[in-house]
């Protein structure tokens, strides 16, 4: 079995299932407001109806080819209804990958973020034998921020970036977690 097969995880209020076509339309619902996409580089705005149905067929040909998809639909264990994405976009060496994630606005707050984002890098380092996570956030993401730093990141600095979806550059706050930091 690949180091990749996808788990499913839970964590004390969420599970963790991979991603896949059947959860897109609760992605779709809140990756279409602008609250959601506005700091991110990626969703675009206004938003394409389907979009994460096509990002679904993305990761599951990644997983077939052994390339990644390495997405979780994020559910509170007790509904079925998918309230976050959190995902490892895996480098091309295969022993690295960068973190990214997006919630739906009514659970903002309640910590669910951090918790998921601890539940998929204890699985990126202990079961899929990642070395290091990358993480970067917009600085006026005050809150992606402090899920990182809460979630165990390390600040490295900040870079300039092109927000593809947005049209613009955007300062970001970098974050680095190697795996030695992590076991420490
Ligand atoms: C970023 C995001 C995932 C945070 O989700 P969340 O569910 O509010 O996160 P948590 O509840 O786990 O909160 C994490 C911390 O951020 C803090 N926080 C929340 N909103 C904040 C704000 N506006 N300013 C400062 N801190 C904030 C919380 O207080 C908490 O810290 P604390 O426990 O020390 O109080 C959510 O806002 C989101 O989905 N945003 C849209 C998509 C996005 O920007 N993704 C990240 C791209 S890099």
């Amino acid at each position: 079995m690949s180091r990749f097969a996808l788990p499913t995880l839970q964590t004390e209020r969420l599970t963790l299932v991979p991603f896949t076509e059947k959860h897109a339309r609760d992605v779709d619902r809140f990756e279409a407001l602008w609250e959601v996409a506005r700091y991110t580089t990626g969703i675009p705005h206004p938003y394409p109806p389907g979009d994460a149905f096509l990002y679904a067929h993305e990761v599951a040909l990644e997983r077939h080819n052994g390339a990644g998809g390495l997405a979780f639909a994020v559910s509170p264990r007790a509904e079925k209804r998918v309230v976050g994405m959190i995902e490892l976009d895996l480098a091309d060496d295969g022993r690295s990958a960068e973190l990214g994630y997006a919630y739906a606005p009514d659970v903002w707050g309640r910590g669910f973020a951090v918790e998921a984002a601890l539940a998929i890098i204890a699985w990126a380092f202990d079961r899929a034998g990642l070395d290091a996570l990358v993480a970067s956030a917009h600085v006026d993401n005050h809150a992606s921020c402090r899920v990182l730093q809460k979630a165990g990141f390390r600040r490295v600095g900040n870079s300039t970036t092109y927000m593809h979806e947005r049209g613009k550059t955007g300062t970001f706050e970098d974050y680095r977690l190697m795996r030695r930091e992590w076991q420490s």
